[in-house]
């Protein structure tokens, strides 16, 4: 049986949306995907020069680029350059659209995709505030429209992996979860006008970087067997102030499962961050830890617990699992958007809208404790 193919439109020729659009143009067989492919039917962009000048580039791959099979296989054969994002939304050739703007854009994009009644994948973090996304749940609901946060590493190898290690059991209950998501950028080398910067567009660490410490969150303890609480919340933050702006510098918060643990989580301009140990989940019988960095880790080890002798995890073990080569790691999650849509499906299993609305309302509290220049920043919901 031929493939399932979706049509995807891109919002933005920014970095990511070039990341995104070169692994939709990957070889599907590369990572063993025989039942879906993508093709690229539109590109959006302010200027329509610049959504022409992404799709020359996309057309245009240096020897050896894996990618380079999507032109040559008919993946680019149809698709349009606009000038307006509009122009996407109201584009009869594209089923999905790839929102790639920066954070405040999120909810406009995306609410304007869904009302020309178009699905959409949207990058991390989904919206500003939990106003805002619960405002694009109920569009999409009410329009029967497929509608996920681009959270690309909960598809990665490593993360069915590690699902099947809690599944297994053989760790136990989780007594303890840490998750560091920090890099050392130069922000003072940056204009006003970065993202990272800027207070305008969500900059600051904790909106960027909080979704990769919370997905590990989520994996671990959220989706964990043990855990039956469906609303964890934030019980303590602390955020370090980037003066030249007013965004955070770093956050770090806790986040207690009521009746299992506690997490902390970080994300950290100013620091490189630990290595080794990007994530760990200290269980009863053993712990698990994956190793940096959190949005794209290969490598995970589970480590006996001297102190419990009887314990059953008895020595340490070390698991590899990267995605498969010539793919970035962005190809599995729009694997999951097609099967959905081909499935008549409006939300992904893997990736619940109800788990996106639990991290958004983490980063709110941290916001709101805190004393950022964002800490007041309102969403756009309803306009
Ligand atoms: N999943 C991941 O691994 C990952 C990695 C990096 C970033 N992201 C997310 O992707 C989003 C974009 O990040 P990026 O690094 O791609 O940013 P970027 O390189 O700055 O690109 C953003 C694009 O948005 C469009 N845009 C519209 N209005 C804008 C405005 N007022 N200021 C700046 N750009 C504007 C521009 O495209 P046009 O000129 O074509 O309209 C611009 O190229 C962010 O929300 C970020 O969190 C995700």
């Amino acid at each position: 049986m031929s493939p399932y193919t979706l049509r995807w439109g891109i919002i933005a020729t920014g970095k990511i949306s070039g990341q995104f659009a070169r692994d939709l143009l990957v070889d599907p067989s590369s990572r063993e995907v025989s039942d879906v492919s993508h093709q690229i039917t539109a590109v959006g962009s302010r200027s329509v020069e610049s959504a022409q000048k992404f799709i020359d580039g996309l057309k245009n791959p240096a020897e050896g680029d894996s990618w380079g099979w999507g032109a040559k296989n008919g993946k680019l054969d149809r698709v349009k350059a606009h000038g307006s994002y509009d122009g996407v939304y109201n584009d009869p050739n594209v089923d999905a659209i790839y929102v790639g703007t920066p954070h405040n854009l999120h909810y406009k994009n995306t609410k304007d995709a869904l009302l020309a009644g178009k699905h959409v994948l949207c990058e991390k973090p989904f919206t500003i505030d939990i106003e805002e996304l619960e405002d694009l749940v109920a569009i999409a609901r009410e329009k029967k429209l497929f509608l996920m946060e681009a959270v690309w590493t909960r598809f990665h190898p490593i993360a069915y992996a590690v699902e099947e290690v809690l599944k297994s059991g053989k760790l136990g209950k989780p007594k303890r979860f840490a998750a560091d998501f920090s890099m050392e950028y130069d922000l003072d080398s940056k204009p006003d006008s970065n993202r990272f910067v800027d207070p305008a567009l969500g900059g600051g660490s904790l909106l960027d970087m909080g979704p990769y410490p919370s997905v590990w969150a989520m994996l671990l303890v959220h989706r964990n067997p043990h855990n039956k609480d469906q609303n964890p919340k934030v019980v303590s933050s602390y955020q370090s102030i980037y003066k030249r702006s007013g965004v955070d510098l770093d956050s770090r918060w806790i986040v207690e499962w009521e009746g299992l643990c506690r997490g902390q989580l970080v994300t950290d301009l100013t620091s490189p961050g630990l290595r080794e140990n990007t994530a760990a989940l200290q269980c009863e019988e053993g712990d698990l830890i994956i190793e940096y960095p959190p949005q794209k880790p290969e490598t995970f080890h589970i480590i006996p617990r001297p102190d419990r002798y009887l314990a059953s995890v008895k020595e340490k073990t070390t698991h590899h699992h990267p995605v498969h080569a010539g793919n970035h790691g962005m190809s599995y999650e729009a694997d999951e958007v097609a099967r959905c849509i081909r499935d008549g499906k409006t939300e992904s299993e893997r990736m619940p809208l109800e788990e996106s609305k639990v991290v958004q309302r983490w980063f709110d509290s941290v916001r709101k404790n805190g004393n950022s220049s964002t800490k007041e920043m309102k969403g756009t919901a309803g306009q």
